[in-house]
């Protein structure tokens, strides 16, 4: 098993919560998320044991949601959006900024395992394009100096 006793009892916890046992999918795969950082074939398995769903329809849902990584990624996901709004309020150079301060290309990690970036579409915020989410936190209304401070502070934090 990957999943430990208590990600196992968290998920069996959510699962009370909801009726139909199809609702604890998303909860099911964040517990699994926020345990190994990242989602796999082997968790959709172990989920789908566990709330006895069939197997494809866990690896249905963890596929629609990019906030789910399905490999290794670094301590921090950074998620620039890239839809429409933020388009139009500069995404773009915003990655390519973070591409050259991060020295990695889009889809890549740091060498030191600190950040990944990613590209992925409309987050709901787009009143405060552009934006970006790192991990569980919102970043908007983002601009370059926005953009060091903030990888600044995570590098401190680390
Ligand atoms: S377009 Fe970026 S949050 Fe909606």
């Amino acid at each position: 098993m990957i999943l430990n006793e208590q990600s196992i009892a968290e998920i069996r916890e959510k699962m009370v919560k909801y009726p139909r046992r199809k609702s604890a999918i998303l909860p099911a795969l964040t517990v699994a998320y926020r345990q190994i950082g990242h989602l796999n074939e082997d968790l959709y398995g172990e989920i789908s044991k566990i709330i006895e769903i069939p197997v494809v329809e866990i690896a249905e849902a963890a596929s629609f949601y990019t906030m789910f990584p399905k490999h290794p990624v670094g301590k921090y996901l950074i998620q620039v959006c890239h839809n429409i709004s933020c388009a139009l309020l500069g995404a773009d150079g915003l990655v390519r900024y973070l591409e050259k301060k991060l020295e990695i290309r889009k889809g890549e990690t740091t060498p030191d395992n600190l950040f990944t970036l990613i590209t992925v579409e409309c987050l709901g915020s787009c009143s405060t394009a552009p934006m970006m989410q790192i991990n569980d936190r919102y970043y908007e209304n983002l601009t370059r100096e926005k953009v060091d401070t903030i990888l600044d502070e995570l590098r401190k934090q680390a």
